[in-house]
């Protein structure tokens, strides 16, 4: 039937490296994108055995791979190693992300820097060296895990809020630019979703985020997962440059 053919998700021949994939978010874009039947690379820096275990636990049709998405030497040698063995990419998720919260005036150097250079010249250099292998096909999906924090801001998350709007603004710059090489870049704007990197929050302050999330729970990896399977296939079409929240309605709240 050629609607329920047009509805399902068939990623089958398509490529996907998804930075930070063996743990959190990454790791259930990574599941979910297999099980739409794209190849899944997954990228780690610290979390060998997490990706090794998610690797042998997804079976056929992975591939690992670590590199520091900061530092401009391991993401080109990322990307010559995807070339060689992989030989195109249709999909990147820019997924890798850290925080490191302090207020404004104690906050370090090292802390700021770090943030930065992990999510936004991250996201950076693994678009840049993404692009050039999607523009020889001339298609492709970019899809940037930036944060709710990009639009609506908490106390001690300066340096957060700044690499996550830049990583918006990134987006919609990416998307004006790769429209005519047909490369379609977007963004995902996840509230508290529970994983490692919110534990402390969902911990401190559990009670006021519960009260400002319209739906009244957190958001689950799967929930942030579903919309970048989406964003990745052919359905999502006619969107580029867009910033979309997975955050059961807090920025409208
Ligand atoms: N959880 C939330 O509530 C929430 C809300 C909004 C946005 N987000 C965003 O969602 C994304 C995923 O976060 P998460 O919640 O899944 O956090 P997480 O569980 O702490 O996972 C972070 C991931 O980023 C990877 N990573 C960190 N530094 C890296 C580097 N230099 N190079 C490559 N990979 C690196 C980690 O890999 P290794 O362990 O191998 O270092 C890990 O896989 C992040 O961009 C985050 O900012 C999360």
């Amino acid at each position: 039937m050629i609607l329920g053919k047009w509805m399902r998700i068939d990623l089958s021949g398509k490529t996907a490296l998804v930075t930070g994939g063996a743990r959190g978010i990454g790791r259930q874009i990574c599941l979910k994108l297999r099980s739409a039947g794209a190849v899944v690379i997954i990228n780690y820096a610290k979390s060998a055995e997490a990706a090794i275990s998610l690797q042998s636990e997804i079976g056929h049709g992975t591939d690992i791979i670590k590199a520091d998405v900061s530092k401009e030497d391991e993401v080109g040698a990322m990307f010559d190693y995807i070339k060689k063995t992989h030989k195109k990419l249709d999909i990147l998720i820019n997924n890798a992300g850290v925080i490191k919260d302090n207020l404004l005036a104690a906050m370090e150097m090292s802390d700021w820097d770090k943030v930065l250079d992990v999510n936004l010249r991250g996201t950076f250099l693994c678009s840049k060296y993404a692009a050039g292998m999607m523009m020889a096909n001339h298609s492709g999906r970019i899809v940037n895990v930036a944060s709710i924090a990009a639009v609506k801001c908490s106390r001690g998350q300066v340096n957060y809020a700044a690499s996550k709007g830049g990583v918006v603004s990134f987006t919609r710059a990416c998307a004006v630019e790769l429209a005519p090489k047909g490369i379609l870049v977007n963004a995902i704007l996840p509230g508290m979703i529970v994983t490692d990197m919110s534990a402390r929050v969902r911990k401190r302050a559990g009670d006021l985020i519960l009260s400002s999330i319209p739906l009244g729970r957190y958001g689950a990896p799967e929930e942030v997962a579903a919309l970048a399977v989406f964003l990745a296939s052919d359905l999502s079409s006619y969107i580029t440059g867009q910033a979309i929240p997975v955050d059961g309605g807090m920025t409208v709240s």
